[in-house]
């Protein structure tokens, strides 16, 4: 029998897939679906800064504040009656799926600033999440702003929401710091519990007839796993912090990959919002195949097996490499 358990933050998780933050958290029905097709976890959709704060009324204070770290005016903003729900049905929606439903359920939150909606993360526990995931979503376009600073106020996030609350606590960040290895460390000593490597950078495209900037939303595709791979794999048995995948996951094969790279879980949405929630099935199936074949009784065992560590005689990441793979390139032309 294939033990696909693993633990992600002190959590016990039936299985190494959750399902990362998206739409199909928004109805308790869903949220059922997701557990009974053998999710390890779920990660609600974001209750974000500026949702907060419009409740609060200090909407315009929240862009004039953030004005200063991102430039950027009110009216990209939604205006609130276009969120998704208020704060009080989103933390009823996680009260619900918590009492119904025996996978852990993940609060989101998602913000910028060290201000007014770092409380919530009080309100999602005593809702009754059994972790949170913080996205600190930041374009660092401010050219008076240094990288210190930046990694500073990432930092006072996870401090200020720590001091708050007792379950774990995982960070969503993007990949673009100068010394990843070292905000990584950081995180850890701020009382961070787990990494959610890496969120995607919003990156707009450019209409050439219509001259407009198109803000269409892209499903992933797998090849987007190589960055979060690379990391991973580096960060394992070199870190505490529990480690989540997420970006790429289309079948078993990335999920495989990820966890052989040491990852604790590896999380998906656009998956599942292309195939339906019941493709849970067939990555599992996927990956309980895999390890039988490979003769992997549990996901405890291949865990990290293929980490840098691991492979520290495999000269694959380093230097070496990199100027192998360009020099040795044999273009046809
Ligand atoms: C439609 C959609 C909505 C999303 N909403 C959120 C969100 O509210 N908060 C968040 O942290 N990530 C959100 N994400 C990002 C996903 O959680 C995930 O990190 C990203 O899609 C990469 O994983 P994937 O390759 O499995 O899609 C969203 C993604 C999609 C496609």
């Amino acid at each position: 029998m294939t033990n696909l358990s693993s633990n992600y933050m002190g959590l016990d998780l039936k299985s190494p897939l959750v399902v990362s933050s998206s739409p199909l958290s928004r109805s308790l029905d869903n949220i059922c679906r997701i557990e009974d097709h053998g999710a390890g976890a779920l990660v609600m959709f974001s209750l974000f800064e500026e949702q907060i704060l419009s409740e609060l009324s200090e909407v315009e204070n929240l862009v004039e504040s953030t004005a200063s770290i991102t430039p950027e005016t009110s009216e990209y903003f939604p205006q609130s009656n276009d969120y998704y729900v208020t704060v009080d049905r989103y933390l009823e929606l996680i009260r619900t799926a918590s009492e119904r439903v025996d996978m852990p359920i993940i609060g989101s939150l998602n913000g910028v600033t060290s201000q007014g909606w770092i409380e919530y993360a009080e309100l999602i526990e005593e809702a009754g999440a059994a972790a949170i995931e913080i996205n600190i979503y930041h374009f660092p376009m401010n050219l008076d702003i240094t990288g210190n600073e930046i990694e500073q106020l990432h930092l006072d996030i996870v401090a200020s929401i720590r001091e708050q609350i007792n379950i774990p606590i995982a960070v969503k960040l993007n990949p673009y710091f100068s010394a990843f290895a070292n905000i990584v460390k950081q995180f850890e000593s701020y009382g961070a519990n787990g990494l959610v490597l890496f969120n995607r950078l919003y990156q707009p495209d450019f209409d050439i007839e219509t001259l407009d900037v198109t803000y269409d939303l892209e499903l992933s595709n797998p090849h987007e796993i190589r960055l979060p791979l690379l990391w991973i794999s580096s960060l394992f048995g070199n870190v505490n912090l529990s480690l989540a995948a997420t970006t790429g996951i289309q079948s078993s094969n990335e999920l495989i990959k990820y966890l052989l790279a040491g990852a604790n879980v590896g999380m998906t949405a656009s998956s599942l919002l292309k195939h339906g929630i019941e493709y849970l099935d067939t990555i599992h199936n996927g990956l309980i195949n895999w390890m039988e074949s490979r003769g992997f009784s549990s996901v405890d065992e291949l865990r990290g097996t293929m980490s840098r560590d691991q492979l520290k005689d495999n000269p694959s990441f380093g230097r070496g490499s990199y100027i192998k793979m360009l020099t040795g390139y044999d273009s046809t032309y």
